[in-house]
């Protein structure tokens, strides 16, 4: 489906906030399910609910707030979204990802993603930070790709690259800082694979994305970050790990998305504290260009 939204209403929608924000952000940082909490470590803050800002979807899911925050997170100029938007919800992936758009006219070149997962890897454990590799669009192979439609050359080209989407820099300084933090737990690293949703997995499709190479699954993300490598910002990202998808027709455990919220809640503590000190390692921003 082709985007409903002209160059035009991305520009309105930037420039409403310009016209509204004390400072340009640099970073972009997307709060997934439970994470919210980064929010709290923001200063200087201004805050958006969705339903005030031109042409922004509504989001619809518990756990998600809706509002967009601007300010400094540890020293960087910061645009965050407390909620985010799932084609669950029905927003065709132009809905989805038009905040993406609207961040890169307002000057930001890294985005940061985060998300709830279901882990895989049978070495995650739940509460296990995963620094996301590489993903695997499911949907995009099945047909539903967030740049189906008119290519805009005014954001990026007809065929963009997406072997190198998650910033290689970035994933070597997550490392580093993760051994600095003294974890115990070592930080997980590998490949999101995004599913529709809303129904969870059954074990059939659970054991089926293990195969394709997926180390965590969820409905999220991947339509952000396609967006966002299409118009030349810095992706990095992590997955937390809220649950252990069940491939096992024995099992009594269900998912669910409390459990998701809710198990996860010092881990989420852990991963904000990461996410707000690797805001120091993010290059400073290209003046020249
Ligand atoms: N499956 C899909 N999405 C999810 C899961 C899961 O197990 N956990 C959190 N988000």
């Amino acid at each position: 489906m082709e985007s409903g939204f002209t160059y035009e209403d991305y520009r309105n929608t930037a420039e409403w906030l310009l016209s509204k924000i004390k400072h340009r952000p640099q970073v972009a940082v997307i709060c997934g399910s439970g994470l919210g909490g980064l929010a709290d470590k923001l200063t200087e803050t201004q805050i958006f609910n969705y339903s005030d800002i031109p042409n922004f979807p509504q989001s619809t899911v518990p756990g998600h707030a809706g509002r967009l925050l601007f300010g400094s997170l540890n020293g960087r100029a910061c645009v965050m979204m407390q909620g985010r938007f799932h084609m669950y919800e029905g927003y065709p992936l132009w809905k989805v990802t038009l905040p993406i758009r609207v961040f890169q006219l307002l000057g930001v070149d890294t985005l940061v993603v985060t998300n709830a997962a279901g882990g895989l890897n049978p070495k995650f454990e739940v509460g296990d930070i995963m620094l996301i590799r590489d993903h695997i669009n499911l949907p995009g192979l099945c047909g539903q790709n967030p740049l189906i439609g008119p290519n805009d050359e005014r954001f990026g080209v007809r065929f963009p690259a997406m072997s190198d989407a998650y910033d290689r820099e970035m994933r070597q300084k997550a490392h580093s800082t993760w051994k600095q933090m003294g974890e115990k737990r070592e930080l997980q690293e590998g490949t999101y694979v995004m599913v529709l949703g809303p129904s969870f997995e059954t074990v059939a499709e659970c054991r089926m994305l293990q195969k394709l190479g997926a180390d965590a699954v969820g409905m999220s993300t991947v339509p952000e970050v396609i967006v966002a490598r299409h118009c030349g910002l810095r992706v990095f990202g992590f997955s937390l790990i809220t649950n252990k998808v069940i491939l096992d027709y024995e099992s009594l455990e269900k998912a669910n998305h409390e459990e998701v919220i809710n198990t996860g809640k010092q881990a989420a503590q852990k991963l904000e504290q990461f996410v707000s000190i690797l805001m120091a390692s993010i290059p400073p921003p290209d003046h020249a260009s």
